[in-house]
């Protein structure tokens, strides 16, 4: 596509990765994804802000190119991660007087990541501005989210704030602010659940910071733009201080149907008791569902059967995940299956230490489950639901 013109001056110049399908070799991109990176012309400087994927450098300067700008004097890096600045030294063989502009932090990331030289940088703290002309940057240091370098660049008069990571979606499409409210909503939950969630506590923080600024437009560097900001800050203010819902995620795996059998009654049991419950079949789940169904989840419950004297691998796997996701979760337990014993229970309640969860009494079944299994599995139920309602997880 053609860079597009955001406000006189103010540019589009990234790119839409339409076709990728997975990001850091772990998170689906069921929807691919954008790198996006815009340009500001004041009446004396002219400023990039974020560059985009390596893979893509010649897209933004194509861009560039179209736009006729023969010179660059700040290229802002709100964040380090390489698909954000990844391309910033290819912009420097092509525009060498820029001064790359970031937190101190970040040009140590940078110099690591990129092996950019010293004489590159401007830092700047907390609040500080730069001027190009007409036009002001200020930036507004935004540790974790998501990395500890991160910042946002507002942009004063404009009031524009290139939020990077933050207010997020992976979303490729055509349009360059928000217009399906329902997509964007999921699309940035599960932004939210796969990476900021780990960082809900300096979520918080950062959300108030941004509290103080009036904001017409948030510009983030994945997904469209937000002309109407406050339906995305009400959901973001929602994931990150709401207390959990009156929900279940129960992601499992099952070899043989016991644990099939068993997770299949509890879910009956647990919306009999008017608890919403969400069930992932590890096998074949998107983690990435798994991931927003913890955004809100008051309770999970892990269903395995035994293989080796342990938990299943997949089951693992996902229990190492949840716990390093940092779900607001409250409780926890584990069903499953076993044919002559093993340590599954044990083994995947050490997985979780950093759920902050009371641990509820597991059920087990020893071969497929019996009558026993299935009261057992009631009583789970009828405490979950007590729980909930004595929390008023609603
Ligand atoms: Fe989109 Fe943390 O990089």
């Amino acid at each position: 596509m053609k860079p597009r013109e955001i406000k006189t001056g103010i540019y589009c110049v990234g790119a839409i990765d339409w076709d990728r399908r997975l990001f850091d070799s772990l998170i689906p991109l069921p929807d691919g994804t954008s790198y996006n990176s815009y340009l500001i012309k004041g009446s004396e400087k002219t400023a990039l802000i974020d560059t985009v994927d390596p893979a893509m450098e010649e897209v933004l300067v194509d861009h560039l190119m179209q736009l006729g700008i023969d010179n660059i004097d700040y290229v802002i890096a709100n964040h380090a991660e390489q698909d954000h600045s990844g391309s910033i030294p290819y912009v420097l063989e092509i525009y060498p007087e820029a001064q790359i502009v970031c937190t101190p932090k970040c040009k140590g990331m940078l110099m690591d990541l990129l092996l950019i030289p010293d004489e590159s940088f401007i830092t700047v703290e907390d609040k500080e501005t730069i001027s190009l002309g007409d036009r002001t940057l200020e930036f507004i240091h935004a540790p974790w989210v998501h990395w500890p370098e991160t910042m946002l660049t507002y942009l004063r008069e404009d009031k524009i704030l290139f939020s990077c990571d933050f207010f997020g979606s992976h979303l490729a499409t055509t349009d360059m602010y928000v217009t399906d409210g329902g997509q964007l909503y999921e699309a940035a939950k599960r932004y939210y659940g796969e990476i900021m969630m780990p960082f809900r506590a300096t979520i918080q923080k950062n959300l108030e910071k941004v509290k103080s600024y009036t904001i017409d437009i948030i510009a983030p560097s994945h997904g469209p733009m937000h002309d109407k900001p406050e339906y995305i800050l009400k959901a973001y203010h929602s994931w990150a201080f709401d207390e959990p819902g009156n929900i279940v995620v129960l992601p499992y795996i099952s070899m043989h149907d016991s644990t099939r059998e068993m997770v299949g009654y509890l879910v009956e049991a647990l919306a009999q008791r008017g608890v919403t419950v969400k069930q992932f079949d590890l096998a074949v789940t998107d983690i990435g569902k798994l991931a927003m169904a913890l955004v809100d989840a008051a309770t999970i419950i892990i269903g395995t059967p035994t293989v080796l004297a342990g938990p299943h691998p997949n089951v693992a796997y996902a229990a190492f995940l949840a716990n390093a996701l940092r779900p607001n979760l409250k409780f926890a337990s584990i069903i499953g299956s076993y044919s002559w014993g093993g340590k599954a229970v044990e083994q995947i309640a050490g997985m979780i230490p950093n759920l902050k969860v009371e641990l509820l009494e597991p059920v087990l079944s020893k071969g497929f489950p019996e009558e026993a299994d299935f009261t057992a599995l009631d009583n789970l139920a009828d405490t979950i639901a007590q729980k909930h309602k004595e929390h008023h997880f609603a």
